[in-house]
């Protein structure tokens, strides 16, 4: 009964109120609890953006000092947690192990389960931020064989993240404070976006009361599409399947063919129907890191670079307001900064946690909340009766 809109990819339902981002597609504006995403990116910090998405404002130094001590006081998993890894094969896809081991998570903090207590949700939330770059670190050490380096609580977010991602005990790992920065910005980047598909998976699945640690790991499901996070390790793919400058036209005018599926990976967004502001942030840290790392002549970099070129200047991709979104940046910036390419969309995640996170407390808070549950247009047979299978 009643009447329902068909809405297919929901283009035009707005599902929640929120406070948190606010995206001007046309125009390129991306807000985070109203500061420019070009501000934070360049004067704060990722802690910084934390704290703002999770509180609602910047912090004063006591808080953000406050803040930074809370979440180092988080960042161990639980011993038993590095069993759970041995389960997976080597060769797993790390957003594979991800999708179980945060899953998992929910297994370890029952105290979470009681979502109605704002203490609760407040440690949950904080243990979850504090966590998962840990985790992260942990299935690329498992992918390559390598031991598990366990959190540095004197470092900052992003440097204790490359510390636990590329330390080995046989010798000393220095970290480069360009590089740190550079990681520090792409969490930036990434860290809220508003109802895209991963948040908007969080909150259907956190409508229903779930541990918000196993709608997290929804969340990480979603995201590991080449249509949403993916995309940053499509794109680094497709360059290389690409290979030379001179083999350009012949992908871009597979891209226009409309009897051709491929797509042009790392261009286009659903919302930004003008540059993407993240991609022009993206592309300057991208330049900086290569520089830091005296990267010069890198074949998929002329690619990249040629590739942008023909795309912002060609008719089909103006007239469909096709430009680089920010996965076509980032994904050299992860290469250059010693990321293998499936592990792409796990940076994605890590950073996208704080997003994922303040928006499912901002909807349990809500009052008027309610389970998720959209309705359909059904095109299915009427109702018909049953035969038995000797007649049909
Ligand atoms: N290459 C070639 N043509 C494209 C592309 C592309 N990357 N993206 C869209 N088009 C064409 C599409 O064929 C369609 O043409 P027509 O109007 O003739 O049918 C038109 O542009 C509109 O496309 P759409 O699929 O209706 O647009 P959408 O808003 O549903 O899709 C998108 C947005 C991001 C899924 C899509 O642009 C895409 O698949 N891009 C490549 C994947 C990618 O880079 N994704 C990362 C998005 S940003 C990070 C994130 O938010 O996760």
């Amino acid at each position: 009964t009643g009447t329902f809109t068909y809405d297919p990819g929901y283009t035009s339902t707005g599902s929640c109120e929120s406070k948190i981002t606010y995206i001007d597609g046309d125009a390129g504006v991306l807000l985070h609890r109203g500061y420019p995403i070009e501000q934070l990116a360049e004067h704060g910090d990722f802690m910084e953006t934390c704290y703002l998405l999770l509180y609602g404002e910047l912090p004063t130094k006591a808080q953000n000092e406050d803040f930074h001590y809370r979440i180092t006081r988080h960042t161990m998993v639980h011993e038993q947690m590095s069993r759970f890894f041995s389960g997976f094969r080597r060769d797993a896809h790390p957003m594979a192990i991800m999708c179980g081991v945060i899953g998992a998570m929910s297994a370890f903090y029952h105290d979470s389960t009681d979502i109605s207590d704002p203490h609760q949700r407040m440690v949950a939330s904080m243990r979850m931020i504090a966590k998962m770059p840990t985790i992260a670190a942990m299935a690329y050490k498992y992918h390559i064989g390598q031991p598990f380096v366990y959190p540095r609580n004197d470092l900052d977010y992003a440097s204790n993240f490359l510390h636990m991602c590329f330390a080995v005990p046989c010798e000393e790992y220095k970290i480069d404070p360009i590089l740190a920065r550079a990681m520090d910005r792409i969490f930036i980047l990434h860290a809220d976006h508003e109802q895209n598909a991963s948040t908007s998976t969080v909150r259907l699945a956190g409508s229903s009361g779930a541990n918000p640690f196993a709608c997290i790991a929804a969340g990480i499901a979603c995201l590991w599409g080449p249509a949403h996070g993916g995309a940053n390790e499509a794109a680094l793919n497709m360059l290389s399947e690409i290979g030379s400058v001179d083999r350009i036209p012949e992908f871009i005018n597979r891209a226009k063919d409309k009897n051709d599926p491929f797509r042009l990976m790392g261009f286009g967004h659903r919302v930004y129907k003008n540059y993407d502001p993240r991609a022009k942030i993206m592309q300057k840290t991208c330049h900086e890191v290569l520089q830091t790392l005296g990267i010069k002549d890198d074949p998929l970099l002329d690619v990249a670079i040629e590739l942008e070129r023909i795309a912002l200047t060609d008719e089909y991709f103006i007239e469909k307001k096709l430009y680089p979104n920010i996965d076509f940046y980032s994904g050299i910036t992860l290469k250059a900064l010693g990321f293998p390419t499936n592990m792409f969309t796990v940076l994605f995640a890590v950073a996208r946690t704080v997003g994922w996170i303040a928006q499912w407390k901002e909807m349990i808070e809500d009052p008027r909340q309610k389970i998720g549950r959209p309705r359909q247009l059904y095109t299915g047979a009427p109702q018909r009766d049953y035969v038995a299978v000797e007649n049909r």
